[in-house]
């Protein structure tokens, strides 16, 4: 995988998925060792930043750090790309600097157009459209808690956005089935999910997207749910709290699904609105587990892309 980007699921390879998730599972297992694994020893990793982030900024920051190497984190307000300066020729200035680039931003255009002119792998760190790393990092969760992952199912229930997407492609490559229950007028991206078909064809997975949570949960070995409004769409916070009314993950909710079912959240969370307190805090919720594992997942991912393993 050395030189590869990283922007969306849809450019991995089943094998490359499951190369992933090896490294992650030594890399994690040398961190509780406490075995060093300085694989990228003298290589700088760029972090641009347009939006927040708690998870995304310190598990790669620190995972650079584990893997010998350094990180340096670009609020984009502070880069000359917020006074105008054009991406292309921002990926070919720190193409000269850098060794890899992560970016979270709104555009997934603008990852693509970066990546299209920097010569460093590109990995996308989010996007309004998708969020790969962290849906290798809950399927990496997944095989902890459940073991193999071909045909269990994933019930996502709220907002059809970047994490709706992102698992509907990772579900179909790996062979889960994926439920999704979205309000009418909130489903997730319709090219995504055509592309995602044609994968899930080949694996044996099934994508069913509907507005009715009950119809979705059944069964679930995943529930997963994420913010009704998303980074970017504050303004609209008042009027999704209304169209989602419902779409909550609940202690009836989960009585629907599998009884060893686990609960998923890529957090931050909004307690009380997609997802009740007592489920977040509840036996069944692996939500911090799913934020820990991002570091060692990222950590496979810079390793193999930068030519460390
Ligand atoms: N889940 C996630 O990406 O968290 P941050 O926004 O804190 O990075
Ligand atoms: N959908 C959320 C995910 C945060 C990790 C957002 O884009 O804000």
């Amino acid at each position: 995988m050395k030189g590869k980007d990283l922007l969306s699921i849809q450019q991995l390879s089943l094998e490359e998925i499951h190369k992933i998730f090896a490294v992650a599972k030594d890399l994690k297992d040398k961190v509780k060792r406490g075995e060093p694994h300085r694989l990228l020893e003298g290589k700088t990793l760029g972090m641009i930043f347009q939006k927040a982030s708690t998870r995304t900024r310190v598990s790669f920051e620190v995972g650079m750090g584990q893997l010998g190497g350094q990180a340096l984190f670009l609020g984009a307000s502070d880069l000359q790309i917020g006074r105008g300066e054009p991406i292309k020729d921002t990926a070919r200035v720190l193409s000269r600097y850098l060794d890899a680039i992560m970016i979270r931003t709104y555009s997934h255009a603008e990852v693509e157009e970066l990546a299209k002119y920097a010569d460093i792998p590109i990995i996308n760190g989010l996007t309004d459209l998708l969020h790969p790393c962290q849906v290798l990092a809950d399927l990496f969760t997944a095989i902890e808690h459940q073991g193999e992952l071909k045909g269990r199912k994933l019930t996502y229930i709220g907002d059809g956005n970047n994490m709706a997407n992102s698992l509907i492609q990772v579900c179909a490559k790996v062979g889960m089935h994926i439920a999704v229950a979205t309000p009418p007028g909130y489903e997730p991206d319709a090219a995504i999910v055509a592309a995602a078909e044609k994968d899930a064809a080949l694996t044996g997975s099934t994508i069913t997207l509907n507005h009715r949570i009950s119809a979705a949960v059944s069964d679930a070995d995943v529930v997963y749910t994420d913010v009704w409004a998303s980074m970017g769409q504050e303004s609209e916070q008042v009027k999704r709290q209304q169209d989602f009314a419902g779409f909550q993950i609940n202690s009836g909710v989960m009585k629907l699904a599998k009884p060893g079912a686990i609960v998923m959240h890529c957090l931050p969370a909004h307690r009380d609105e997609e997802i009740t307190e007592e489920v977040i805090e509840g036996p069944q919720s692996v939500v911090f587990d799913e934020a820990e594992n991002r570091l060692h997942v990222q950590k496979a991912i810079l390793a193999l892309v930068m030519g460390g393993v």
